[in-house]
């Protein structure tokens, strides 16, 4: 993305299902085509489903390094060292600035929370757009934030790999409605 200013090209409406279909299409992937460039516009759209997230108060206390570089990737993988990151093309990286969320009474930060909606929608953004993406946290947030020189109150929290998926990836089981939904009582 050369000009983060250009106008955002729109794409088609949405209709509930649709918006249901791309909830449950949406796969970990783990394995991405390399040789697949993602589009600028593409990637902007994406990129601007997390900045229209909620958050608390409103304080949007969140930062997202888009990583494309080979070299900067290669710095990544010591953070994040699996074998099937690296075959996508873009990376993501969401991070919380902890001076700029909201703290509740009893001293609960929301940056977190605040960081992983915008993450949700950049992720169904993505799904919608026909590509794939990967939740990770298990990665070494002392490394990234070295990597990235960040300042004390920016941590990163998750990150994504972005870019068209190679295969399919595997259905995964979820609870039952029944066992997860209480009417009126626990
Ligand atoms: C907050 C969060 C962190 C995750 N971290 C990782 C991770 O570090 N590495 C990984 O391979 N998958 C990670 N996942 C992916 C989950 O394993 C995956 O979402 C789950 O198994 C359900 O599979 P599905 O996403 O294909 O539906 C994470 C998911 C979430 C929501």
């Amino acid at each position: 993305m050369n000009n983060i200013n250009t106008p955002i090209k729109r794409n088609s409406g949405l209709q509930a299902a649709e918006f249901h279909k791309i909830i449950s299409e949406r796969r970990s992937v783990r394995k991405y085509d390399l040789s697949r460039a993602v589009p600028e516009e593409v990637l902007k759209r994406v990129l601007d489903a997390a900045r229209l997230a909620p958050s608390a108060v409103n304080f949007q206390p969140w930062h997202f390094i888009v990583v494309k570089d080979a070299a900067v990737k290669e710095k990544i993988k010591e953070a994040y060292p699996r074998d099937w990151f690296w075959t996508a093309p873009i990376l993501v990286v969401g991070c919380v600035d902890t001076k700029a969320s909201w703290k509740r009474k009893d001293g609960a930060d929301f940056a977190e929370i605040d960081l992983t909606i915008a993450m949700d929608h950049l992720i169904l953004a993505a799904t919608g757009e026909g590509l794939g993406t990967c939740w990770v946290g298990a990665f070494d947030v002392l490394k990234i934030s070295e990597i990235f020189k960040l300042p004390e109150n920016v941590k990163p929290v998750l990150m994504t790999p972005l870019g068209y998926p190679a295969d399919k990836a595997p259905v995964k089981n979820r609870k039952r409605l029944e066992d997860i939904i209480h009417i009126d009582k626990f």
